[in-house]
């Protein structure tokens, strides 16, 4: 969908957002300026407890709207009451919604600013848990929860993933992007397919299903490449690339943190080596090759390193000296194709997915497509790393994933918003576990 048509949408609705204290209310942030820029008009509320994690001030200058926090304000209240202000907008957003103001909006409490708001409206509510993990499937928030679906409160997320506090599992809340499509999808335009927007019953998770959850890929054996390759022109000299093994990185440990035994075959970055992951560092294409062979057989490759494609054919034995004739001419050759000798390889030996990445600066989507085919290999995480798009070295990224082993004639897409890397990392890591699972299913089935 083009930028006209999300502005189309949104543009000129009014959206009452509602931010409580929790550790994403800095999201919410992006979340007002996002929803500005496709020409909505933001007003804000905020709890007490908001007000420690994001100040009134940057929520006022991103909104360009003051800021309702006082319930008992008599100009506020003279210049525009609490009920007219809760039925003025199209739709109330509270991002994050906290365990507390779940809990308070499900007791139908109005005992602040916020919570009065959420009460008094006519309008439609869309909620975006935030909260740590165990506070999540705890059983009285998973019953606020039931209780606000069915008072018809939309809700969007949590999503699965790493936490600030450090946990892993569902909690976080959903990101802005995420939050914008339910936004959109409350308004009236059809939710992606990768979101859920929950207004049907779901089976509440419990403490017990949090560990299943991370441990997805228990027992399966997995290599990851990430990093750049340097090719050495001479023993001081290389040709290097731009990636900072920041994604890759993030995969091999959300792999790990499903339980899988992860190999990460690493190119020279400037990064720690993930917890929990046996990391063998390389330098070059031809390196990396070898040591993903070392290491097979495995269930699944991850091929997430920008090697490089070419090489200086000949390495020169000692440092080219500057002489004063010409300039040296660097003659090239061809690296070895990791991912396609992976996916190629004896089928005995060949990992039973095999995921390779394609970072494109144009038409990322269709040359995903001709490199699944070209390269033999099942899945492509597709990325632009066009100018400006911040994804090399950058702690974001707007990946499309591609999956040629879909039950369709025709490789299937799944376009995911922009997210942090971890994020990528951990959705990733969930689809392998599902895909895993589902072809454990198929098995079990056909047995
Ligand atoms: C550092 C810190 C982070 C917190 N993060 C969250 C959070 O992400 N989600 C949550 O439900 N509560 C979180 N809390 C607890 C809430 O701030 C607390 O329950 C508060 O009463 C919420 O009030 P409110 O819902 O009125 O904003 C956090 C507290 C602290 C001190």
């Amino acid at each position: 969908m083009g930028k006209t048509a999300e502005g189309t949408l949104l543009k000129g609705k009014r959206i009452l957002l509602v931010i409580s204290g929790g550790i994403a209310a800095y999201k919410s942030l992006e979340l007002i300026r996002r929803l500005r820029e496709r020409g909505a008009a933001v007003r804000c509320a905020m709890t007490s407890g908001a007000e420690h994690f994001v100040t009134p001030m940057s929520v006022s200058a991103l909104s360009g709207e003051k800021v309702a926090s006082n319930l008992f304000s008599l100009t506020d209240e003279a210049e525009m009451g609490h009920i007219e202000l809760s039925r003025d907008a199209d739709l109330l957003v509270v991002a994050p919604a906290t365990a507390n103001i779940l809990a308070r909006m499900a007791q139908g409490l109005a005992d602040d600013m916020a919570t009065t708001l959420l009460l008094a409206t006519d309008k439609p509510i869309l909620v975006a848990p935030a909260m740590n993990v165990r506070m999540w499937v705890h059983p009285a928030t998973q019953r606020n929860i039931e209780q606000l679906r069915k008072d018809g409160v939309a809700i969007i997320g949590p999503n699965d993933g790493e936490m600030a506090c450090g946990e892993f599992g569902p909690g976080r809340m959903a990101e802005p992007l995420e939050i914008i499509a339910a936004i959109e999808a409350q308004l009236g335009k059809p939710l992606p397919r990768h979101l859920t927007l929950v207004s049907a019953a779901r089976p509440a998770p419990t403490p017990a299903s949090v560990q299943p959850l991370a441990q997805g890929l228990k027992g399966r054996r997995i290599i990851v490449t990430s990093g750049p390759t340097h090719e050495p022109i001479d023993p001081v000299r290389y040709i290097a690339n731009r990636s900072s093994g920041k994604q890759g990185h993030a995969i091999a440990a959300a792999l790990a943190a499903q339980g899988a035994e992860v190999t990460l075959v690493s190119g020279p970055v400037s990064l720690p080596d993930p917890p929990g992951v046996k990391t063998v560092h390389v330098e070059s294409a031809r390196e990396m090759f070898e040591h993903c062979f070392l290491n097979l057989p495995v269930d699944a490759v991850v091929c997430a390193a920008a090697v490089a494609d070419w090489r200086v054919a000949v390495e020169a034995p000692q440092k080219l000296k500057k002489s004063g004739d010409l300039p040296p001419t660097l003659k090239l050759a061809e690296n070895p194709d990791i991912l396609r000798a992976i996916a190629t390889t004896d089928p005995k030996r060949r990992p039973a997915l095999v995921v390779g990445f394609a970072a494109e600066t144009e038409n990322v989507v269709a040359y995903a497509r001709k490199k699944l085919q070209s390269k033999g290999c099942d899945w492509i995480v597709a990325n632009s790393v066009a100018e400006g798009s911040g994804t090399f070295g950058g702690d974001r990224n707007t990946v499309h994933l591609v999956r040629g082993d879909s039950v369709e004639a025709k490789a299937s897409v799944e376009d995911w918003p922009t997210m942090s890397k971890q994020d990528v990392a951990a959705r990733l890591a969930e689809r392998i576990a599902e895909h895993f699972s589902a072809s454990r299913r198929k098995k079990d089935k056909s047995a």
